[in-house]
């Protein structure tokens, strides 16, 4: 086997955010990955609740890794928080009390800065939130671009949308970062809602889970009830998608998804269309200017099933 990969996260813990950390603590205690850090910005809630979620997640897992927090608000537009979806407090209403931990004393970008230096060329960045912390530690150095080996992002999407018809909830709150890091040069793959609406749990998927009586399944599956409830409210299915989650899955096994390496830039102004990737599949042309691989198949079946092992896993040690 490789290297190790160094992950450096970002996220907006959201319930599906959360079920990513659970994933990459187990993948951490197998050894197959380091978790150096972890920002957070505002998106499903406010960055203040998205950074005590995290702390709070970490904790659970009996983890001490460093949260810093970013950014409150997009680069210009203002937040559409979805607490409809993510409950009031971003965790399905589980009002979890206070975290023990505080968050670090470095903002999101100095933490993103930094780790770029001490590990450059090796850090993997997982985003699945809004890219507004990128884009501002790439405005105030864009040399960050060539320390970082790659990143994984969910967001976007080829075919579809979901804040509206074709834009996707991370790239739609704020599109401006998300040009700015597009346009970074950066080794990227955009993991859309072409292949995370193809990876959901429904309720035959969590019958090992709900047969286990403890606190830890209790609250999984009171976050997964909630996500999964709010879907059905919006979508017709009563289905818990797996956005955050495959995205980190794709961090460790890129074979996963199947993408094309494609030109993707997003539409800032557009009247229906704001947030938008616009994916350039044309044969031809720009030859020369594809900036990322963009998956568009994934084997959901595998990792559903390695996603359900990693929490059962933890269930298990309660
Ligand atoms: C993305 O938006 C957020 O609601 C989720 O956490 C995920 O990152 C899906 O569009
Ligand atoms: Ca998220």
């Amino acid at each position: 086997k490789g290297k190790l990969i160094k992950l450096l996260l970002d996220v907006d813990t959201g319930i599906d955010d959360a079920l990513a950390l659970f994933y990459l603590a187990e993948a951490r205690k197998k050894g197959e990955i380091e978790i150096l850090g972890s920002t957070t910005v505002g998106g499903n809630v406010e960055v203040g609740q998205t950074t005590l979620n995290t702390l709070n997640i970490w904790e659970m897992l009996d983890l001490d890794i460093p949260v810093a927090a970013g950014a409150k608000q997009p680069l210009m537009a203002p937040l559409n928080p979805a607490p409809f979806v993510h409950g009031d407090d971003g965790l399905g209403n589980t009002f979890l009390s206070s975290p023990k931990k505080l968050p670090s004393d470095e903002s999101a970008v100095e933490m993103i800065l930094r780790l770029s230096h001490e590990y450059a060329g090796e850090l993997t960045l997982l985003t699945t939130a809004p890219l507004t912390n990128i884009a501002t530690a790439l405005l105030h150095d864009p040399s960050l671009a060539s320390r970082i080996g790659k990143v994984v992002i969910m967001g976007g999407a080829v075919f579809t949308g979901n804040v509206s018809a074709v834009a996707e909830a991370n790239i739609a709150n704020d599109p401006e970062a998300a040009r700015i890091v597009f346009r970074s040069g950066m080794e990227m793959t955009l993991v859309g809602l072409d292949v995370t609406h193809e990876v959901f749990w429904e309720e035959q998927d969590l019958k090992e889970l709900v047969k286990i009586a403890n606190g830890r399944s209790a609250f999984l599956i009171q976050i997964i009830d909630f996500i999964s409830t709010a879907y059905e409210s919006l979508s017709g299915w009563k289905r818990c998608v797996l956005h955050d989650p495959l995205a980190a899955g794709v961090c460790l096994f890129p074979d996963l998804v199947k993408s094309e390496k494609r030109y993707v830039d997003v539409e800032l102004n557009g009247e229906l269309t704001r947030g938008m990737t616009v994916v350039d599949r044309r044969g031809r042309t720009p030859l020369g200017e594809e900036n990322m691989n963009v998956a568009l198949e994934v084997d959901a079946k595998r990792f559903k099933t390695q996603l359900m092992e990693s929490l059962l896993t933890w269930v298990r040690e309660g």
